[in-house]
């Protein structure tokens, strides 16, 4: 975005920072951070899980890396309020989920009113929650894809959709294959929409 003149020259304006929470592969994190303005505006990945391939991913693109898993902690708000020190200690002013799996509490949407934002691996409302691809393929859907919401208290998946990408469902197809057609949608769709929200925020 380029909104400011400073003697005379317009300058581009940092986009808000942004934290990423992912709990697995992590290749939605890397496409994010494959874009230069994104990784700049990236304060840090929070992984929910010791095991994952996120974390390395972060590491390499110089990224700070917290680990914050519900096994550790004693109870569910304990794990919300881990997650909410660790953004505010890093002065996140949005959260982006990349493939996060647990339901946020109200620790960190509270903190983070409308500055949530998750990617699901289907056409929202159409089937939400665990194994999409699976369900799609059982629904015999012709088209399936990917969905960019907002992420509001009391609805798993659910909250205003920003944006969708679809792509077809093809004869013969398992889950193994839609997912990756869907994924690669995922990764186009995702960094550009970040990028559309943090550059309208405020
Ligand atoms: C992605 O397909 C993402 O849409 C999905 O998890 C995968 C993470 O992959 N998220 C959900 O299902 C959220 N309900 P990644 O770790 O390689 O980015």
């Amino acid at each position: 975005m380029t909104d400011r003149v400073v003697g005379g020259a317009a300058v581009d304006r940092a986009l808000p920072p942004f934290a990423i929470l992912a709990s697995g592969r992590g290749s939605n994190l890397a496409a994010i951070c494959s874009h230069d303005d994104l990784r700049a505006a990236c304060v840090g990945v929070i992984v929910s899980s010791h095991a994952a391939a996120a974390a390395r991913r972060a590491a390499d693109v110089g990224l700070p890396v917290a680990t914050v898993t519900r096994a550790d902690l004693p109870s569910r708000s304990d794990f919300d309020a881990a997650l909410a020190a660790q953004l505010g200690s890093w002065g996140a002013s949005w959260v982006v989920l990349a493939g996060f799996m647990h339901i946020l509490g109200d620790a960190v949407l509270d903190a983070f009113p409308r500055r949530v934002v998750n990617i699901h691996p289907s056409l929202l409302p159409a089937f939400p929650g665990l194994h999409p691809h699976r369900q799609a393929l059982a629904a015999g859907v012709s088209e399936s894809g990917c969905t960019v919401h907002l992420v509001v208290p009391g609805a798993v998946d659910g909250g205003p959709i920003v944006a969708q990408s679809a792509v077809p469902v093809v004869a013969g197809d398992d889950e193994e294959s839609l997912a990756a057609r869907v994924l690669a949608a995922e990764h186009d769709l995702y960094p550009r929409t970040l990028r559309a929200l943090l550059t309208t925020d405020g």
